[in-house]
């Protein structure tokens, strides 16, 4: 079987864990974190030209700790996609704040800026634009619309490691920018995270809330928890970031080669294929199809069926969307204002590009899809 996703990790990571092990270090509660925390940190902040980088151990971790540094109360609303991955709403209600959910445009999945004018009121706070599948939402228009209405900017770089707007690296461009090093990530740590900010007086703020709210022991000032990066978790994040430029190309060069390959059948079928323009560059993360159809089984449910019949291990993100889970369904009407994110959780399907997939394996998933499609329609 061919996974969705595989962490490409070798014996230099295997080394450097043993060598935390060996140094008896496996985690620093200093302010400043561990020295394979700190080493980890300068690397992401050189990748990704910040200023700061403070790293905590998941990315919901990283999106509840850039919530609390917003000092939310719990009359405040914030605006996110309902088309995400469920920790970006967690976060949100853990900040104590309310989830206002917002529809996603149907070219890139990105939260839709028509819908997210609509649903800006008096108590909003701040938006979490999310990054899906590594497309890099419409950030230069998202700016505007923030600086018009005051309202912060979290970006949920979680699935956007490496991808670029403007030539700029996505998690830049808000107050703060929260990625993920879980395991399926593009970059991995089995578990981690980090928050990036370019404002001095946010990022002391956020080392004080991954750390209880302490500075010099026990003195909490303000409400934090333990999010903090293990060194076994930041010896491997360390590792993997000299490999993020190889793993960025062969997601690449894995991409470009489906998209190719798709050409002829794409017309034939009607599926929509990811697509960069000259303003967004895609980390690739996951190369993402959209198929037409209806019905109780959708086309998307047979061929997602059929492919991992043939061990190829295609994945759906996300179905149901998160307004349409029990515990969120009290936060959203009736979602009949979420009408793309609700056609998009029944028609897209995910196929897998990471490092471990070779390029006989991409002809050989196109043989196969196109064997079904024509078995099916
Ligand atoms: C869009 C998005 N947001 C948040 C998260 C949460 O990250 P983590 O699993 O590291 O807590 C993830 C990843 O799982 C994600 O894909």
């Amino acid at each position: 079987m061919i996974p969705i996703n595989r962490p490409w990790i070798d014996n230099e990571e295997k080394d450097e864990i043993i060598k935390v092990i060996d140094e008896n270090a496996l985690t620093s509660a200093a302010r400043d974190g561990g020295k394979r925390v700190q080493e980890f940190e300068s690397s992401l902040r050189t990748f990704l030209n910040v200023k700061h980088v403070v790293a905590v151990n998941s990315g919901t971790a990283a999106l509840h700790a850039a919530l609390l540094a917003l000092d939310i109360k719990s009359d405040d609303e914030v605006l996110l996609p309902s088309f995400t991955f469920v920790a970006t709403a967690n976060a949100v209600v853990a900040s104590g704040a309310k989830p206002v959910f917002v529809d996603i445009n149907n070219k890139d999945y990105t939260i839709d800026l028509h819908d997210l004018k609509k649903k800006i009121s008096k108590k909003s706070k701040a938006i979490i634009p999310v990054h899906l599948y590594g497309h890099p939402a419409d950030l230069t228009e998202l700016n505007e619309i923030a600086n018009q209405h005051s309202l912060y900017i979290i970006e949920d770089a979680c699935q956007s490691l490496g991808s670029t707007y403007k030539n700029k690296q996505t998690g830049t461009f808000g107050k703060m920018g929260c990625f993920s090093m879980y395991a399926s990530k593009v970059l991995t740590a089995g578990e981690g995270g980090a928050i990036v900010t370019n404002e001095d007086e946010t990022a002391d703020t956020l080392k004080m809330i991954r750390n209880h709210g302490m500075v010099e022991g026990y003195d909490t000032r303000l409400l934090g928890l333990n999010y903090r990066l293990p060194e076994l978790s930041a010896a491997i994040a360390k590792i993997q970031m000299k490999k993020l430029k190889t793993i960025l190309d062969l997601r690449r060069r894995n991409s470009l080669l489906l998209s190719n390959l798709l050409e002829t059948i794409i017309k034939k079928y009607n599926i929509k294929i990811p697509q960069e323009d000259q303003i967004k560059k895609f980390n690739w993360y996951l190369y993402t199809l959209a198929f037409n159809g209806s019905g109780d089984l959708t086309l998307r449910d047979h061929i997602k069926k059929k492919l991992i019949e043939n061990g190829i291990g295609v994945a759906v993100y996300y179905d149901p969307p998160v307004h349409k889970t029990p515990f969120y369904q009290k936060f959203s009407l009736n979602g009949d204002d979420l009408q793309n994110t609700n056609w998009s959780s029944e028609h897209v399907l995910s196929f897998p590009v990471h490092p471990g997939v070779s390029e006989m394996d991409i002809q050989n998933i196109v043989n196969v899809l196109e064997k079904e499609l024509q078995n099916i329609i």
